[in-house]
Order: structure tokens, then C-alpha cells, then sequence
């Protein structure tokens, strides 16, 4: 499945870039800019237009804050939702008890490591003494022993992921281009191609469509070579 990351910063350019697909529907993803520039009401104004939408809040406070923030999530249908998996796993345990009872629970994904956080910072200024490798599927596995769906992570991260904790573990994996793209500000980067044979679930495209001259045609070669169809 392919997301598309709405890095947009007012509703009329989300609404005026979606109605270029006519009836496609599609896995959206509204992440901080857009949920805090609009509110909540734009998650549910773009499910009523049938889509799925990833609201990407990375939520991480203490477990009774989270709950609580995930229980308003769960009002607005979102399809997907994520934590820090910082919080630790009763943090995530109570985020994921938000949707108990729900006939249609969101997919819930944890944040490892953040791909902007390097070795370096990681030793001296955070003062982990640890291997990014090992803390990122450190994480993973909390995440899984939590019951979480799976984590966002880089390409690189997925196959030690997957033996870790298992094929079905969902991974999500943004800094995606075609050799034709720009890479803007992403700095190791995969193919959709790659990135299904590493056997990333999901993957995140933001500006390869966003920022295309065509957005559909630009949409739909990424995800050809993606899924091949
Ligand atoms: O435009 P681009 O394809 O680079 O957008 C990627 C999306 O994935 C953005 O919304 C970005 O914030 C998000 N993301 C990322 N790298 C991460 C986590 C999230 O690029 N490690």
C-alpha cells in the first residue's frame, strides 16, 4: 500500500490536491502541520471523502495522557495511528486499550528510533551507550510485546525488524523516490521497487507526488512500482 504524506499547510490545498484523483481511493497521511493548521475536522472531512487516512501524531506522554488522546483519535476513524516507542510498553498498552471495544480498530504503529537521530547524538548527547541498530529493534520488540501492529522505520531497518519480530509485523517506511525523483531533503533513499522486495508493508511518498506536475500519473508509477499493478 502506498501513502501519501499530505504535507500541506491549509485545508483548501488538501482538498484541492485529492479532488485531481476523482474516485481513487486512497491512504492518506495527515501528520502535524496539517492536523495542527486545521483540527481534528479534517481527518473526518477526508474520510467522508472515502479515504484511509494515517494520522501521525507520534503521541508519547505518560500512559493515562496518551489513552486519553487516543480515545479522541478513535472518535475521528482514523485508519492508522502511532506512539513513541520511548513511552515504553505500558504507554503503548494503554494507547492500544483506547480502541477496546471498537468493531473497527485503526492500526496502531510505534516510532523506533528517529531517522534524524545519528549514532553520534545518540552516545553523547542522549547519553545511550547502545548501538542505533540494536535500540531501533529494541523498540520493535517492546512495541510488539505491547501489542502494537508494527513500527515506522527506515528501509534499511525492516529485514532485522521482520526477523525479530516476525513477518507479520507491519513496518512503514517513508524516504521513498524514483531514480527520477529529487531527493529534496531525504538522504538515504529506496525505490518503491526496493522497498517491496525488502518487504516493507507500507511505504510513505510525500513530495514525488505532492509536488508532481501530474499528481495521479506521478501516484500511480510510484505505485506500480510498488505493488506492480
Ligand atoms: O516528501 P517525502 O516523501 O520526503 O515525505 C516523507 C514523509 O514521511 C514526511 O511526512 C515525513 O515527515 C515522513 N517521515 C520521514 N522520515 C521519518 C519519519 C517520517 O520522512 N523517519
Amino acid at each position: 500500500m502506498v501513502i501519501i504524506a499530505l504535507d500541506f499547510p491549509n485545508k483548501e490545498e488538501v482538498i484541492g490536491f485529492l479532488k485531481k484523483f476523482d474516485d481513487e481511493k486512497l491512504f492518506v497521511k495527515v501528520g502535524m502541520e496539517l492536523f495542527y493548521a486545521c483540527g481534528p475536522e479534517i481527518v473526518k472531512e477526508i474520510k467522508a471523502m472515502g479515504h484511509n487516512v494515517f494520522v501521525d501524531l507520534k503521541l508519547h506522554d505518560i500512559p493515562n495522557t496518551v489513552k486519553g488522546g487516543m480515545k479522541s483519535l478513535a472518535g475521528l476513524g482514523a485508519d492508522m495511528v502511532n506512539v513513541h516507542a520511548k513511552g515504553g510498553i505500558k504507554m503503548m498498552q494503554e494507547a492500544y486499550s483506547a480502541f477496546d471495544g471498537m468493531d473497527k480498530k485503526p492500526l496502531m504503529i510505534a516510532v523506533t528510533e528517529l531517522t534524524s537521530t545519528s549514532q553520534e547524538m545518540l552516545n553523547n548527547e542522549l547519553l545511550c551507550n547502545e548501538k542505533i541498530e540494536n535500540m531501533v529493534i529494541h523498540h520493535a520488540l517492546n512495541a510488539k510485546k505491547a501489542g502494537l501492529d508494527g513500527v515506522v522505520c527506515s528501509p534499511l531497518e525492516v529485514e532485522g525488524i521482520k526477523k525479530a519480530c516476525g513477518k507479520e509485523f507491519i513496518t512503514v517506511t517513508p524516504g521513498i523516490r524514483l531514480k527520477t525523483n529529487s531527493l529534496d531533503d531525504q538522504v538515504r533513499v529506496t525505490t518503491p521497487l526496493d522497498a517491496r522486495k525488502i518487504g516493507t508493508d507500507y511505504i510513505v511518498v510525500g513530495r514525488p507526488i505532492t509536488k508532481a506536475s501530474d499528481p495521479v500519473k506521478a501516484y500511480k508509477e510510484i505505485r506500480k512500482d510498488f505493488l506492480g499493478l
